[in-house]
This record gives structure tokens, C-alpha cells and sequence, in this order.
């Protein structure tokens, strides 16, 4: 690897995928070992893990890291990190784990895809939890909402991934950390920005993008596509969108469409060092966050996810963060634009959110030029209308 790219987080890419003899040691013992079902975003993580989309973490987190996470955003070794890596599971089903032992884990579907060392198992304050990392204990947050509905028991230690499937939609972006670093290099970029996005690309989020990449050689475009709550638009047809900017809008050659397998988990700030730290393992340099990143209902400020970069100094995080204000269009000047670059008095923005969209959508209405390019624009309402 050249010393061009960015190191990932903690100084080692780590890889979990398990080797092929030890696939075949855990295939043979499959049987015989005890069972956890995960659920949908314990699945995402442990594939994190294994691609080291989460470096430096190898497993589900211990007690200590755990605790150094949701009470201080560090690691027991003291590197940053903001959001719990925990498989949860009920007291019934811990206890007969023993500690010491592996534990085969299964996919919601059922299958053996990986297993754990058991090395720990631990109680935890869901509340002190919630609080802490979400910044509310109310369940109607959705990321809360997990965290109360899930066990009382943490079950720690390094995981095996038993293989790296093809993404059963999108195998074509299924780039992981080794691969984007390796394209990076081949492309020639020394700076590369993230873009960490859920929601349908509208013209905002093309404006803060392409302000990021007058300034940087590479874009990694990255749209989060593991759980989601329920009423954000499906995978699928975000992804269509993000083709469509492709084929027309975008420069091919300087951007780069992948798909980031991690789960959302809405805790505004605290996901935004998360998305962040998780770019920088892909071999991020550069990482946009415009306003409320990752937020959900009026739960942070508009600016929180990117005042909490100041609680690190740049060389631990290592990813420099580019913040964005809230962009419009703006009326007046006929083109997109921040209260930094327009003068235009409030009666000429025209601010449209995801959530609007969203409402614009479930009505039948398409939304208009000044929010998305109008072939998004009629894909979206082609497939809401479909659903
Ligand atoms: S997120 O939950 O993944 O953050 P979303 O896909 O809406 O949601 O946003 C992706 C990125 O674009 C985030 O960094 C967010 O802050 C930013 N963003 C979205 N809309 C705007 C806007 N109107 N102005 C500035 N930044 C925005």
C-alpha cells in the first residue's frame, strides 16, 4: 500500500473474513455450537467488522470499550470512536454461553454467516445509553427506540465472517474498504471526500458535493444501504437516483458510486464521527457534513453534528471534516446557495427536506426543479407511485 493514502483508524485495515481453513474448522463444528440469531443491523456490523469498515474494532465490543464509548466517544486505548458496536441478546439466551467458547451466529434468514469468540457477556443502563449516545431517552427516536427493544445482555469478543457475499442488489457497488483504497490509488486521488447519505440526492445535497469536490481530487459517494426506519426510501430506488446524477450530472471519472453496507442509527452528532471515522477506513481524506447529519425529527441542532468535531483534535480523527451550511435555492441569484454565498432575504429560499419530499411523494406530487433534477424527480415518483 502506498504511504500516499490516509491511514485507516487506528493505523491497521482489519480483516475478519475467516480463512479458508478456518471456514472449513467452523462448517464442520457448525452443529454443535450454540446459536444467536442477529438481527438486521448486527448482521451489517459484523460484516463491517470483518471488511474493517469499523477498524480498529475485530469484534462486538467489551464492557470497557463500551463504556468508554458511550461515556467519553473513546475506546478503552483511547481512540475515538461515538456509537456502541454491541450484539444484544436476552438474559435466556445468555445464559447458557459460556465465556471461552465460540458461538455460531446466524443471519435473520436463519444461515451460519460468522462466529463469535465469547470472551465477555455484561449487563448494561439502556437509559445511560440512550442519553449519552442519542442525547434523549424518549422511544420515539428511532435509534433509542432499537436500543430499548433489544436484550439486556452484551455479548462481547472477535467475530469470523464465513464469506463476503454479493450484495443481493447492488453486487456492482459492493466496493470495501480494500477495494476503495486500491481504486483511490489506481485513480491517482491523494484526496478523496465521503459522502454519507440516506435519503434520495436532491439538488442540495448536489451543491454541497460538488463545492467539495471543486476542492479535492476524488468524490466517494456512499450511500448508506443497511437498515433504515421504516418510511425513508427503500434502497432501491435511492439508488436509481444516484445512477441517474451518475450517467448525467456527475463526472464519471472523478466519482466513485459505492454502497455502504452499515445500519442507520439516527444519533445525529455522534453518527456523524461514526460516518466519518468509517470513510476514513475506505480511505477517506475528507468527509461532508451539512446540516443536522444523521438527525431525525428536531432531536439536535442544526449544526451539533458539526460543533462535535471540536471534542477531538485532527490528528487523532485523522479525516478532516467539511461542513456545510443549510443550502437552498435561492430565487434571487436563480441557482443554488448558503447564507454564505447569497444575499437573498428568507421569501427567496426555497428549502425542501428530505421529510417534505417525502410528504410530496406519499401525495402523488413530483417535487419540483428547485429540489431535484427533474429525471430523479420522475424516477421517485415513478416508484412511490409504484409501491
Ligand atoms: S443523513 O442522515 O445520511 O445525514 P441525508 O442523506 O439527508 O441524511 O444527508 C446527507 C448529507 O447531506 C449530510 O451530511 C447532511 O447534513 C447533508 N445535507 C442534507 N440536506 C442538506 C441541505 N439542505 N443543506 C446542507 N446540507 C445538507
Amino acid at each position: 500500500m502506498s504511504t500516499d493514502l490516509i491511514p485507516p483508524h487506528g493505523g491497521e485495515l482489519i480483516n475478519r473474513l475467516a480463512t479458508a481453513e478456518e471456514k472449513k474448522d467452523f462448517l464442520a463444528k457448525a452443529d454443535s455450537l450454540p446459536k444467536v440469531k442477529l438481527d438486521k443491523r448486527a448482521t451489517s456490523d459484523l460484516v463491517m467488522i470483518a471488511i474493517g469498515g469499523f477498524s480498529p474494532i475485530r469484534g462486538f465490543m467489551g464492557k470497557d470499550d463500551y463504556i468508554g464509548v458511550v461515556e467519553k466517544m473513546r475506546l478503552a486505548n483511547g481512540l475515538p470512536w461515538s456509537v456502541p458496536v454491541t450484539l444484544s441478546v436476552t438474559e435466556e439466551e445468555a445464559e447458557p454461553l459460556t465465556v471461552g467458547s465460540l458461538v455460531r451466529l446466524d443471519n435473520p434468514d436463519g444461515k451460519f454467516i460468522g462466529v463469535l469468540e465469547l470472551t465477555e457477556k455484561y449487563t448494561y443502563d439502556k437509559k445511560h445509553e440512550a442519553i449519552n449516545v442519542y442525547r434523549t431517552e424518549e422511544d420515539a427516536h428511532p435509534g433509542v427506540k432499537v436500543v430499548y427493544e433489544q436484550g439486556a445482555v452484551n455479548l462481547a469478543g472477535p467475530v469470523w465472517l464465513l464469506d463476503r457475499e454479493d450484495h443481493p442488489q447492488f453486487p456492482k457497488y459492493q466496493i470495501d474498504p480494500a477495494a476503495s483504497r486500491a481504486l483511490f490509488q489506481e485513480r491517482g486521488w491523494k484526496t478523496v471526500v465521503g459522502f454519507q447519505t440516506r435519503n434520495p440526492i436532491h439538488r442540495a445535497h448536489e451543491y454541497i458535493i460538488k463545492c467539495a469536490l471543486e476542492i479535492v481530487d476524488g468524490l466517494f459517494l456512499h450511500p448508506l444501504v443497511g437498515a433504515t426506519k421504516s418510511d425513508d426510501i427503500p434502497a432501491d430506488v435511492r439508488m436509481r437516483c444516484y445512477e441517474i446524477m451518475m450517467e448525467n450530472y456527475f463526472p464519471q471519472d472523478r466519482v466513485i458510486l459505492a454502497i455502504n453496507p452499515s445500519a442507520m442509527r439516527y444519533a445525529g452528532p455522534r453518527e456523524a464521527i461514526f460516518h466519518a471515522l468509517i470513510r476514513k477506513n475506505y480511505g477517506c481524506t475528507h468527509f461532508i457534513v451539512g446540516r443536522d447529519h444523521a438527525g431525525v425529527g428536531d432531536y439536535y441542532g442544526t449544526y451539533d453534528a458539526q460543533e462535535i468535531f471540536g471534542e477531538f483534535t485532527a490528528e487523532e480523527m485523522g479525516i478532516t471534516p467539511l461542513k456545510f451550511e443549510h443550502a437552498f435555492y435561492c430565487t434571487r441569484t436563480e441557482q443554488m446557495a448558503t447564507a454564505k454565498t447569497s444575499p437573498a432575504d428568507k421569501d427567496e429560499r426555497i428549502h425542501l427536506s428530505g421529510t417534505k419530499v417525502r410528504a410530496m411523494l406519499r401525495e402523488g406530487k413530483t417535487p419540483p426543479p428547485q429540489f431535484s433534477r427533474p429525471k430523479v424527480a420522475e424516477e421517485l415518483a415513478r416508484a412511490m407511485k409504484a409501491v
